[in-house]
């Protein structure tokens, strides 16, 4: 029914996917100055805002949208999870899906603007926390399927909760149509989230630099980008699943394999961790590259990072979320602990 790879990829996901993904608190946070109304836009070049509506329950009846609400915290792993899924509930059921202001402004520190197509919910209503949303807590498959769903609720999507402290978490919803959602939204966020023109200008410039020191032309080049996620990630996955931190041959094998397997290779190393990786991970064959600046608290750097593994042609990666998003919008084939998973596009 399921093919290996998805599998594969699930067993990937069960493993490493584990940290707080998107929850709900109970009281939302409010990002002053984050809406801009019209007392703070006194000149032309500053974009006009509808001003705020009143939340009516009234005015939802049985074939109203329904109105779903998500808030995500965290790194960026969660916030993309966070944002994809509302993106999903918007684009493809057909709902009237909302995000946090915080998710909104983490995204924007490293995507363009009219990128981000979900709005934030304080910016169109003026009261969030009256809202009577009922909690989300069923399966994914639910809504995805029931159609019941997608008209007259106003639902909150994985409020936390002490059955739930961590929120949603994909490996908690394994399903064919988990699976089916989960290639949609990185098709979509592949196709419309634009990196900032800073952040892609110094990747670009990173890659060509590589090229012309292994004396190549960038599309000689086959990028493998590494992604050795450390610091607070290792202290989660020994705490939470008794996982031992990546050593440094896991690295060396993993690149082994690719240089076996492909010509004109460059590693391009990224990591919250960079002392660590220069001091452990041997560049035996001059083909590695430390090109990030390790700096996981600046947007620009953890944007960088991650654009590096988005424009590789291959991934390797370690544990949490951010290494999947790594893997999955860069498409590539990418290694794991686990061993190489091949994506179907792939495979001849
Ligand atoms: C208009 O206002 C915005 C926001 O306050 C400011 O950044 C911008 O420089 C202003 N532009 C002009 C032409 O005054
Ligand atoms: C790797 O990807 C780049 C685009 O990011 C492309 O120009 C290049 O041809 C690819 N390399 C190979 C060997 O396919």
């Amino acid at each position: 029914m399921f093919s290996f790879l998805s599998l594969g990829f699930t067993f990937f996901k069960m493993r490493l996917s584990s940290n707080v993904i998107i929850s709900l608190c109970a009281t939302l946070t409010h990002f002053t100055g984050f809406v801009q109304g019209e007392d703070t836009c006194d000149n032309d070049s500053c974009q006009k805002v509808q001003p705020c509506r009143e939340f009516n329950i009234k005015k939802i009846g049985p074939d109203s949208k329904s109105i779903i609400y998500g808030e995500a915290h965290g790194r960026l792993g969660n916030q993309l999870l966070g944002y994809a899924l509302l993106a999903h509930f918007q684009d493809e059921l057909g709902m009237e899906a909302y995000i946090n202001a915080e998710c909104r402004q983490y995204l924007l520190g490293i995507f363009t603007e009219d990128s981000i197509t979900v709005p934030v919910i304080d910016s169109v209503y003026c009261d969030p926390k009256k809202i009577p949303f009922t909690p989300y807590h069923s399966h994914i498959r639910e809504i995805l399927t029931d159609k019941s769903y997608r008209t007259g609720k106003v639902l909150q999507f994985f409020p936390t909760h002490p059955k739930f402290p961590f929120g949603y978490r994909p490996e908690d919803h394994w399903s064919k149509e988990q699976e089916a959602m989960q290639t949609k939204y990185v098709h979509f966020l592949r196709e419309t989230l634009k990196f900032k023109p800073s952040i892609m200008t110094k990747m670009k410039k990173t890659m060509k630099g590589v090229a012309k020191k292994l004396g190549l032309k960038p599309k000689e080049v086959t990028y493998v980008g590494i992604h050795n996620r450390r610091t607070d990630g290792l202290k989660f996955m020994k705490d939470n699943f008794q996982q031992d931190p990546l050593d440094a041959d896991y690295f060396h094998d993993a690149m082994e394999y690719f240089r076996e397997e492909y010509e004109n290779v460059a590693f391009l190393l990224v990591s919250d961790d960079m002392k660590w990786s220069r001091e452990n991970i041997e560049n035996r064959e001059g083909d590695l590259f430390f090109v990030s600046d390790g700096n996981g608290d600046n947007p620009e750097s953890v944007g960088f990072d991650l654009a590096i593994l988005r424009y590789s042609n291959h991934t390797i990666i370690t544990r949490g979320t951010y290494s999947m998003w790594g893997s999955m919008l860069c498409n590539g084939e990418y290694y794991t602990e686990y061993g190489s998973i091949v994506p179907t596009h792939l495979q001849g």
